[in-house]
């Protein structure tokens, strides 16, 4: 299969990548490219449409996104034109027959009745949320289009930094700063390599529709934390529980687990566990020092 990946640098999209090369051509796409990735910027519609009459692919997968919710609350418009612009346009300009899969989010739910499954109506409570929704309702009803809705994302990178989820847990861990910890939102950390085999299932099978995929297992930031100071025999004494709400720009569902029992059904049900994903991160780190605490 000809495919081109949209957001191929990023935090989901380096996986998605690493899923499908081998055995399909990817065409890679970034903002600012890099030796093995494009640089286009996909809010320009024009870019885009030349784009995919140049790469001519059996799929486009769209993953890129502004993926912080504080920033888009702050950047409406900004995160309009990503978020939601060139969802539209693929929506008007790709051939009907190009498969197309969007990558959106639980944030599409308020999270006050969980856990959601595909055909519950959505109700995003931040402006995150929103543009993801909006960018669904332009795909409706279009042929050939998947959309996989996933949640919070644990995952690996080139460093410690740059490990998002796991790598902040860790930081809270390493620094002896007293630190509050969020012990209120219910989060379910999904690993971006089991994500990114979601979505080559849907893609190869050629599934349309919405599709939830998530852990089956919910914690408080602060919960998990403590998982990974067991995990790696660190001290925890620092880190206190936040029963409160820590204010942000944007807010966040207090739970808005996804029910994935349809992508179950259809014969994807791999669920990596928390603690093999942060070992697998750890150990996946080129040079870090914890490597040989895990
Ligand atoms: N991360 C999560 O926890 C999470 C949870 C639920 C859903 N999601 C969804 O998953 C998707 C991927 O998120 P992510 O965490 O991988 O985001 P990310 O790490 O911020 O990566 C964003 C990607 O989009 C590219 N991009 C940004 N602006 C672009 C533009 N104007 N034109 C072309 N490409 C552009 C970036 O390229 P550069 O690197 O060149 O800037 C990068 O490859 C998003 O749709 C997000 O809503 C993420």
């Amino acid at each position: 299969m000809n495919v081109l990946l949209l957001g191929s640098s990023g935090f989901v999209g380096r996986e998605i990548r690493r899923a499908f090369e081998g055995d399909h051509r990817v065409t890679s796409v970034s903002r600012r490219g890099s030796a093995d990735s494009r640089a286009v910027d996909i809010r320009d519609s024009s870019a885009l449409r030349a784009l995919v009459a140049e790469t001519v692919p059996d799929a486009v997968l769209l993953v890129a996104a502004y993926r912080e919710p504080d920033f888009c609350e702050e950047h409406p418009e900004e995160a309009h034109r990503l978020n939601v612009e060139p969802a539209r346009a693929l929506a008007r300009h790709l051939p009907a027959e190009t498969r197309l899969l969007y990558v959106s989010t639980d944030y599409v739910f308020d999270g006050e009745n969980p856990p959601y499954r595909e055909t519950d109506s959505t109700s995003p409570i931040s402006v995150y949320g929103q543009t993801k929704r909006d960018a669904e309702v332009a795909l409706q009803g279009r042929a050939n289009t998947t959309i996989l809705r996933i949640p919070l994302q644990i995952g690996g990178g080139a460093s410690l930094a740059d490990c998002g989820f796991i790598g902040h847990m860790v930081a809270a861990l390493q620094s002896p700063q007293p630190q509050q910890l969020d012990d209120v939102l219910l989060r379910f950390p999904t690993w971006t390599r089991d994500v990114a085999g979601a979505a080559r299932f849907l893609v190869e099978r050629g599934l349309d529709g919405i599709f939830h995929y998530s852990t089956p297992t919910g914690a408080t930031r602060y919960a998990l934390t403590l998982e990974v100071a067991r995990l790696l025999g660190l001290p925890h004494e620092h880190l206190a529980p936040s029963r409160e709400i820590i204010a942000r720009k944007a807010r966040r569902p207090f739970n808005s687990q996804l029910d994935d029992a349809k992508i179950r059904a259809a014969g994807y049900a791999r669920h990596t566990p928390f603690q093999a994903v942060v070992r697998t991160v750890l150990a996946e780190l080129p040079q870090d020092p914890l490597r040989n605490l895990a």
